[in-house]
């Protein structure tokens, strides 16, 4: 079985998996890391959401061969030394989640676009959030949340 080299959450790590073992499962199977979500295995809902080299990708969607060196920050990378990302602290300030499903896929997919567009306007928000699915119809919070880490000057 060929092993694979990965950064993920900024720390070095190993995986002994076949080539099209897709990153979804690397992370949730191999490492544990079981925030990242399954939702529909098809690239259509966004629960998947992580970032890679900083872009938002759909990790049911990217084989573990394609990954090669580029930085993988999943929702559990999120935090520092305890202390909540400002995208989790507005989240839960907004109450922008009912059942939580879709919340890490939105966090990153949030993360990416403040990085990118660090005062978007809800429009541009809405826009970039489109490949992110909440079954819950918590978009109007979702959205508030991320507006309002902006304004904060969320760390990218
Ligand atoms: S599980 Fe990846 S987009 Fe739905
Ligand atoms: S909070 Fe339930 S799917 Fe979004």
């Amino acid at each position: 079985m060929p092993r694979y080299e990965l950064n993920v959450n900024g720390k070095p790590t190993t995986v002994d998996v076949q080539p099209n073992t897709l990153l979804l499962d690397v992370l949730r199977d191999h490492l544990d890391l079981t925030g990242t979500k399954y939702g529909c295995g098809e690239g259509q809902c966004g629960s998947c959401t992580v970032l890679l080299d900083g872009k938002a990708r759909k990790s049911c969607l990217v084989a573990v061969s394609q990954v090669g060196q580029q930085p993988v920050e999943t929702v559990e990378g999120l935090q520092r030394d305890g202390k909540l990302h400002p995208l989790q602290e507005a989240f839960l300030k907004h109450g922008a989640f009912q059942c939580g499903y879709c919340t890490p896929g939105m966090l990153m997919a949030a993360k990416a676009l403040l990085s990118e567009t660090p005062k978007p306007t809800r429009d541009q928000a809405r826009r970039a959030m489109n490949g992110n699915l909440c079954r819950c119809g918590a978009y109007g919070r979702i959205l508030d949340a991320i507006l309002e880490a902006a304004e904060g000057g969320s760390r990218a």
